[in-house]
């Protein structure tokens, strides 16, 4: 369950306010195995299970604070882009409960919303859209999107054709341009070119200063490390650590 915070959640002045909650999430998926018609009826008379549930998420607790960057790392399969999907409600918990306040939004996948048949040019409107940005919103802002990207001549190209690199930055500087009070980031900046991942870093730092809060999930642990003020290790789908980057490295690296 979604739901915006009320008023008596708030700490009060001495500590930021909260602005991301999760309350005990569990979240289950099928383990779908593609059988053949002997392994089904091998199976029937041997009476096993076939179908199977695993738990990609486990009564995770987690609190984000207004002005934090928080790290999410964990070895592949470990829950990371689940979790986020969750925060970001393209996927509902089964069990807990996911409590926000304000606008998310985010690079969950590169590129995800945006649509190959479509030009750059149609996919930033289209995802600024998705995004919650209104049509006049990205009028305006056009240009500071595109002058991002850095991928001028190709605006009016249909993304089909774009490298992976050209995908994230066009992704990458429609997100950056929405203004949202809580940014989730997930593993974007390991596709682009070295310049555009540190003018990826340096905006994720304006958002920092402007006290945004962000979520950020990466394998570049080291990156992470300076990023973030706390750091959270998911393992097989529970939270293992958290706090200190410099110790949630550790703990990650000595697993
Ligand atoms: N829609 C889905 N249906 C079934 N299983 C899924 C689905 N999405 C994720 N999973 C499974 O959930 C587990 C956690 O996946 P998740 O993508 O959250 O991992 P991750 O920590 O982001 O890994 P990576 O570092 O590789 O990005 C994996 O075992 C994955 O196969
Ligand atoms: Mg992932």
């Amino acid at each position: 369950m979604r739901a915006d915070m009320t008023p008596p959640s708030d700490p009060g002045p001495a500590a930021a306010r909260e602005m991301v909650r999760v309350e005990h999430v569990s979240k289950r998926f099928s383990l779908r195995h593609d059988h053949s018609l002997k392994q089904l009826v091998f199976s029937a008379l041997q009476r096993k299970k076939l179908a199977d549930t695993f738990m990609a998420l486990e009564d995770v607790d987690l609190t984000v604070r207004a002005g934090e960057t928080v790290g999410l790392i964990g070895f592949n399969g470990s829950g990371k882009s689940t979790l986020l999907k969750t925060i970001s409600g393209v996927l509902f918990p089964d069990d807990g409960r996911v409590l926000l306040r304000g606008k998310v939004a985010g690079l969950i996948e590169v590129g995800a919303g945006f649509h190959p048949d479509l030009s750059g040019r149609e996919n930033v409107y289209l995802n600024g859209a998705i995004l919650g940005m209104t049509r006049e919103q990205i009028d305006e802002r056009f240009a500071d999107i595109l002058a991002f990207s850095e991928i001028e001549e190709f605006i009016d190209t249909d993304v089909k054709y774009y490298s992976s690199g050209m995908f994230l930055r066009l992704a990458f500087s429609v997100a950056v341009h929405t203004d949202p009070d809580i940014f989730l980031v997930d593993e974007i900046l390991s596709v682009g070119d070295e310049p555009f991942q540190r003018k990826c870093l340096e905006r994720i730092r304006e958002l920092q200063e402007a006290g945004r809060t962000m979520v950020v999930v990466s394998h570049e642990l080291d990156m992470l490390e300076h990023l973030c003020s706390r750091i959270v290790v998911l393992r097989k789908g529970r939270i293992v650590f958290d706090g200190d980057p410099g110790e949630a490295v550790a703990t990650l690296r000595a697993s």
